[in-house]
């Protein structure tokens, strides 16, 4: 099993580029199943969550050619099977695209509930409530959804979401693209990956209007072509690096961002005395003095991302004063907080709401990840902290950053991947 040994306490310092969003690439995927012809997507990043997908689409029937590390081309012309096994599945949440691209476009679906990381309770009960309303027969038994579509094809209809759902809103967009006549999905998600999926689809031949508002019209189209499509940036990895900077000091260029999808993270770093500055499709993040604290409450975009909640708890057990997180989206995503104890870290949790009480430094420990922004969290922590720190099950890690040890090397930090069988050295681990 491999682990990364990071010897914390040296400033960042370089440029870093920022791949493909996860978030988008694991919808847009499942998406190409909705397209007659060649889909070839760009900036696909290599993360696990996409090989996983990937198989996934090939499981179908799909043809999936790599054309290079970023960019692939998927021709979904010989889809023979509409199932997706519970081994594949229960890997991953995104899984739950599968339904609704398959539903669309060969009015039938049976996908394995989906799995992904704990995080609390994660139904998908708003994603079949809005199959429901476009006319399919959803059934969720022994572990599987099973959807049809009577008469192979879904209606248009009004969709209500009764809680904001990044999830739902992009399935039953999905599902609405190919449908007869005009679907309306109110109390919508607009991060910035649902807007991406809408600009994937119209781009094929979709006619879907308002992503990225509280409201999303798609009026059904007969068929979408094929084409050319590069997906955004991805939010979160961006997020990551710059919690990293302010966590360990330094001075880094993030390249190929939207700064605009940044802006929540960049008010709360400038609160923490960050300094960040846009260079047109670049953020400079650069940090030398102390930490302030600051208060988070998580919440669907605009709002504070829930997936950047844990790595700027990393940043915050440094920072001078009592801080507070709110954790708005998930009921479980404090899992992280007993790992930073064992590097010192002084956090009471309460339900949804950690209380984070400045310490002058973290002394590096063995930890072990529990979910993908947790491990990357695990990771910024270790980059600030005094002496050695060797984090286990970086596979959750992996699910989500691509090349995160080459990416940071090449800011400066000493990280490595190494074989745990292998003895850690210890050199800096008594420090402090
Ligand atoms: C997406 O999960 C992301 N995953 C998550 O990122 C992210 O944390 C989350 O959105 C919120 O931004 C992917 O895009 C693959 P939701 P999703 O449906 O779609 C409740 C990461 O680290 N809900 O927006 O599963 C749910 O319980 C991952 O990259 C229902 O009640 O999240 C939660 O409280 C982790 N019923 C809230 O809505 C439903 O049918 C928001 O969940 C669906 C959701």
């Amino acid at each position: 099993m491999y682990q990364y040994v990071i010897h914390g306490g040296k400033p960042l310092v370089g440029e870093v580029a920022i791949s493909g969003a996860k978030n988008a690439a694991v919808a847009i995927l499942p998406a190409a199943l909705l397209v007659n012809g060649v889909c070839r997507i760009e900036n696909v990043p290599q993360i696990s969550d996409v090989t996983l997908v990937l198989e996934i689409l090939q499981e179908l029937g799909a043809d999936v050619r790599s054309v290079n590390s970023n960019t692939v081309e998927i021709c979904c012309s010989h889809i023979h099977n509409f199932r997706v096994p519970d081994s594949l599945s229960r890997r991953m949440r995104a899984s739950y695209y599968f339904i609704g691209s398959l539903l669309s476009r060969f009015g039938k679906a049976e996908v394995s509930m989906p799995g992904g990381c704990d995080l609390g309770v994660r139904p998908i009960d708003l994603h079949i409530k809005g199959f429901r309303a476009l006319g399919a027969q959803v059934n969720v038994q022994g572990g599987f959804v099973y959807a049809t579509a009577p008469g192979g094809k879904l209606t248009g209809a009004t969709v209500y979401m009764d809680q904001v759902s990044v999830g739902a809103t992009m399935n039953v967009m999905m599902a609405a693209v190919l449908a007869d006549g005009l679907t309306v999905i109110e109390n919508a998600a607009k991060e910035p990956h649902v807007v991406d999926l809408a600009n994937f689809l119209n781009s094929m031949g979709a006619d879907i209007m308002g992503a990225g508002t509280d409201v999303i019209k798609i009026r059904g189209v007969e068929k979408l072509r094929g084409g050319t499509y590069s997906i955004i940036p991805d939010q979160i990895e961006a997020g990551t690096y710059m919690a990293a900077v302010a966590s360990a000091g330094g001075n880094v260029l993030i390249r190929n961002v939207i700064p605009k999808h940044l802006d929540c993270i960049t008010a709360k770093l400038a609160e923490m005395g960050v300094q960040v500055e846009e260079e047109g499709d670049c953020v400079r993040v650069m940090r030398t003095g102390k930490l302030h604290r600051t208060n988070i409450k998580t919440m669907p975009y605009p709002g504070f991302p829930t997936d950047m909640q844990a790595q700027m708890s990393a940043v915050l057990c440094t920072a001078e004063g009592t801080s507070t997180i709110d954790e708005g989206i998930w009921d479980n995503r404090f899992r992280y907080v007993d790992e930073f104890k064992r590097m010192g870290a002084r956090i009471q949790v309460s339900g949804k709401l950690a209380v984070i009480e400045g310490v002058p430094y973290l002394t590096g420990a063995p930890l072990r990840a529990c979910d993908l922004r947790a491990g990357a969290a695990m990771v910024i922590a270790g980059l600030a902290a005094h002496g050695t720190t060797t984090i286990e099950c970086i596979h959750y890690i992996e699910r989500g950053y691509e090349n995160l040890v080459g990416k940071l090397k090449g800011i400066g930090a000493d990280i490595e991947l190494v074989d745990a069988k292998e003895p850690v050295s210890l050199r800096d681990s008594q420090v402090g």
